[in-house]
């Protein structure tokens, strides 16, 4: 039952194996959603400043009863945070927020601010200010690990050679036809845990009748395969749902897709169409819609 089981990063911190993603799920609504999806079984949940929802995510965990070493959070400082000072306020703003005394794991969301992102920039000084704040709460027990997301190879040296404290994990774009191989590899090599956000291409693969012909093989539905795909490459998914039974059938994965079907699935070229996300950068400026706008990824 993959909602019991959990991965260990560097520092020994035990991380349950699948994440409720929260983007997009406004303030009102997401405290029921975290309540729902912790009666589920649920112990995991992704949030971050940019989704403007720390607060009902507090209220959600608060709701289910559970004490709170059960359950495992995860935010993110904003993109557009470059400032050790601004950082620090920050991480103590999360705090307060979610209403909690320590987060379970924090990461720099991006290393570009949104509206730079991969347009070459590197902001090293501003990542290893963030840095410092986010190793300085670590250490003064708010956080029990740090990381950071969608970090490139330069980007992680830039912490892993000038920082105390390596990132934990890198939490990074990776579904079935669009899986950085790569990049995972340098991530474990350097002793981070990965983890796919948008699992399920943010519900772009759902129509994919290629991947429904290999779900059909296993009885799964495309979100169970697209699951199951990253745990098999030993990632942690964060699959973002609003309903209880997607929520069910989402932990559903006790099975093992077969070395052939993994090959295909590794091999498959991008199919996913991103929709009304295609705006945000994250999901390829190409696509970008002009004046656009919601909450960032
Ligand atoms: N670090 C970053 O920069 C970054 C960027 C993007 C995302 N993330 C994180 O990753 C999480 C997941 O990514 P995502 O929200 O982009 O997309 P996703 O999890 O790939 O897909 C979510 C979409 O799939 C649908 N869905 C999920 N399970 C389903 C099921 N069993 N049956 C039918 N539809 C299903 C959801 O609709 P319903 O709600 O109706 O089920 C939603 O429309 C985010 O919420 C966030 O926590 C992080």
């Amino acid at each position: 039952m993959i909602l019991k089981e959990t991965f260990t990063l560097s520092n020994g911190v035990s991380i349950p194996k699948l994440g409720l993603g929260t983007w997009r799920i406004e303030e009102a609504a997401v405290a029921q959603v975290v309540r729902n999806a912790i009666d589920v079984g649920y112990r995991h949940i992704d949030t971050a400043q940019a989704y403007e929802n720390e607060h009902g995510v507090g209220e959600g965990l608060r709701a289910s009863g559970l004490t709170r070493d059960a359950l495992f959070v995860t935010t993110k400082l904003v993109a557009e945070c470059k400032t050790y000072a601004e950082a620090k306020g920050r991480i103590d703003g999360s705090l307060r927020a979610l209403g909690l005394d320590h987060i379970d794991l924090m990461l720099i969301h991006s290393p570009q601010p949104w509206s730079e992102f991969r347009e070459g920039g590197h902001f090293h000084e501003g990542n290893l200010e963030a840095w410092r704040a986010l190793e300085d709460a670590y250490a003064a027990g708010k956080l029990r690990a740090i990381g950071v997301s969608n970090f490139e190879r330069g980007d992680l040296d830039n912490l892993i050679d000038n920082g105390a404290v390596a990132p934990m994990v890198n939490q990074i774009l990776a579904h079935v036809g669009n899986t950085p191989f790569d990049l995972i590899d340098y991530s474990r090599g350097k002793g981070m845990l990965v983890e796919a956000y948008s699992p399920v291409a943010h519900g772009g693969l759902m129509k994919n009748t290629a991947l429904a012909a290999i779900a059909d093989r296993y009885a799964a539905s495309i979100p169970q395969l697209c699951i199951r795909y990253c745990l098999q490459l030993g990632l942690l998914p964060l699959p973002k749902t609003v309903n209880a039974d997607h929520m069910r059938s989402n932990a559903a994965v006790d099975f093992v897709i077969s070395d052939a079907d993994m090959a295909t699935l590794r091999g498959t070229e991008n199919v996913a169409e991103y929709g009304d996300a295609s705006m945000f950068p994250v999901f390829g400026k190409e696509r970008q819609i002009e004046g656009a706008t919601g909450t960032a990824p």
